[in-house]
């Protein structure tokens, strides 16, 4: 894939005039309020980019509208039995650099889990692959090492070679993932998700399912029915058809070193809308969003209207009901919903056909057959031996009666039905950032690559910086529309920050 070759990036770059620190026109119609719709991680890391890559924009110039009366969106935790748990989004890659910068300027502390995870393949008569029961806690460090060492080889006399021909296949597509971090100066603002991909050669892995880019890679057909499909519908819900970029970040969600935030991913966005001293209007809903000319009405479901310079779209336009006039065009989309159903109790040894509980895995993930009803069961905490609290997460909802089979005794449930992700179809189709070619903006087109805390982020960024350029343009009398005006460096460069709102 062709990437943006950087000396011709950087004559564009010098060409453009040099920036004059910008001021918005204070017209009398329209208020200067940047309104974000959704308090989720993008609408949070949107406004946190926005006050971070500007002088004095702050307080009301930036709203944030939330429907719900929280924030966190996909990302929020459940308590059952006294302690909380991540009911969405739960594990965050050691390399990605966005979410451990935010935890770090917000002083949030990461938790680490054990990497020994005791895994069985379940598919839906027996076990066909295990690794070993991890160590007792409190083992000594030798045997820790050694139970690792010998799950690896258990896992290669299995998978073979397939296990680093995947492992190469992650590190590539993580290497250009990681261009999306480099120094602002050498990297292009992006007015569509097609060019954000291009230029990190990510994009022909969305034109193909996981499945074909693997076989390509080398992969053997029990890898791929097994390992990997136990990953994307863990990660995804999904089958090994998903589109292959989403399948790499999948992949990646299965790497060692992973984390989470310390009592709860979500204060990662409240922490950014906190330190970005946005104006947040819980429990309003944005019904319709209208072009006013030189600005946007929002209406929200109390009733009140808002007037806003710009507009961002930060949740996902596939299961909500905002009402755009003039009407907007984006390609359809399904989201994926992931029903994930916490249970306190113990599962049923006799419905695994073992002789104990005790012999069942830790996490038990699942093969790509239609008469397993469950993508996989984890262990969240350990009360005793026949006390446990267990994480299911499945496609459609877990009645009563099927769980009356899988566990044998059950004393608290939870359930929550996510619309979690879009159902990835190889090629696919993006969504427009810019929805109108004006200033109303759609951060989560991008969820169409990868959907993930960090993907949020990245998006979110390039959408801030983005809004930045482009109201610098229009402060300077250039028409908006051009879409591949690459300006940028100048503008929010190294620490040089112009903008006045
Ligand atoms: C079960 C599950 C497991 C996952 N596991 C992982 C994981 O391990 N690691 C990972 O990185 N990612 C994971 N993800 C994905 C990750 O959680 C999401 O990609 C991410 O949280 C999406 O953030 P967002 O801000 O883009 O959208 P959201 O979090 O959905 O935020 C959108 C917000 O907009 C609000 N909203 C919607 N409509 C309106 C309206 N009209 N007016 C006002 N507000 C509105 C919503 O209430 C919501 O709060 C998982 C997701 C799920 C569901
Ligand atoms: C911008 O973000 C960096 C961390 O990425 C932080 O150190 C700095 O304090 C932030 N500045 C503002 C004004 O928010
Ligand atoms: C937010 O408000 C506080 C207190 O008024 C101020 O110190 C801080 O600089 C503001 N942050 C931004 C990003 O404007
Ligand atoms: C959107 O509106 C349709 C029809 O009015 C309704 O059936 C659906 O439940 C609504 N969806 C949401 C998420 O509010």
């Amino acid at each position: 894939m062709h990437r943006l070759p950087l000396p011709l990036f950087l004559v564009l770059v010098l060409l453009l005039p040099a920036a004059a620190p910008l001021r918005l026109p204070h017209a009398s119609a329209a208020s200067p309020d940047i309104c974000i719709v959704g308090a989720g991680i993008s609408g949070a890391s949107t406004a946190f980019f926005l006050t971070n890559y500007t002088t004095s924009l702050a307080g009301p110039q930036l709203r944030i509208f939330e429907r719900r009366h929280g924030v966190g969106g996909r990302l929020g935790t459940v308590s059952i039995a006294g302690d909380r748990f991540e009911a969405g989004g739960s594990i965050i890659h050691p390399r990605n650099l966005h979410a451990r910068r935010f935890a770090d300027l917000l002083g949030l502390a990461a938790s680490t889990g054990g990497d020994d995870d005791w895994l069985g393949i379940w598919d839906g008569k027996t076990f066909v692959f295990q690794t070993l029961r991890p160590p007792p806690p409190g083992s000594s460090w030798w045997r820790r090492k050694l139970h690792g060492l010998l799950n690896s080889l258990l896992l290669f006399r299995r998978y073979g070679m397939s296990l680093l021909k995947m492992d190469r296949f992650v590190q590539e597509m993580l290497q250009r993932f990681m261009l999306f971090y480099n120094a602002l100066e050498s990297r292009p603002v992006f007015s569509t998700v097609e060019e954000m991909l291009k230029w990190t050669g990510l994009y022909r892995l969305t034109r193909r399912t996981l499945e074909e880019e693997l076989r390509d890679a080398g992969l053997n057909s029990q890898t791929i029915a097994e390992l990997v499909t136990v990953i994307t519908r863990i990660n995804y819900g999904q089958s090994t058809r998903i589109s292959g970029l989403a399948g790499a970040v999948s992949l990646a969600g299965a790497e060692s070193g992973l984390w989470a935030v310390e009592g709860g991913n979500w204060q990662l966005p409240a922490g950014l809308l906190k330190t970005s001293n946005a104006t947040l209007h819980l429990q309003e809903g944005i019904d319709s969003i209208a072009d006013a000319g030189d600005h946007y009405v929002l209406t929200s479901n109390t009733g009140n209207e808002y007037s806003c310079m710009v507009t961002v779209v930060a949740t996902p336009l596939d299961e909500v009901n905002i009402t755009f006039s003039p009407p907007i065009s984006i390609p359809p989309r399904k989201m994926q919903h992931t029903h994930a159903t916490f249970i306190r109790g113990l599962l049923n040894h006799g419905y695994f056909g073992l002789n104990s509980a005790s012999d069942i895995p830790d996490l038990i993930g699942t093969l790509e057959l239609p008469d397993i009803p469950f993508s996989c069961i984890s262990v969240l905490k350990r009360y005793s031996e026949d006390d446990m609290t267990y994480k299911m997460f499945s496609r459609a909802k877990l009645d009563d009666g099927l769980l009356d089979q899988i566990f044998s005794t059950r004393k608290e449930t939870i359930r929550i039905n996510w619309a979690a992700y879009p159902h990835y179809e190889a090629p696919e189709e993006f969504a427009p950032i810019l929805l109108d070619g004006k200033q109303l903006y759609y951060v989560n087109t991008f969820e169409s690559a990868a959907s993930a805390i960090e993907t949020g982020a990245v998006a979110a960024e390039n959408v801030a910086r983005l809004i930045i350029s482009r109201l610098a343009l229009q402060q300077r009398g250039v028409e908006p529309h051009a879409p591949h005006i690459k300006t940028v460096a100048e503008e929010v460069g190294s620490g040089r920050r112009h903008v006045d709102l």
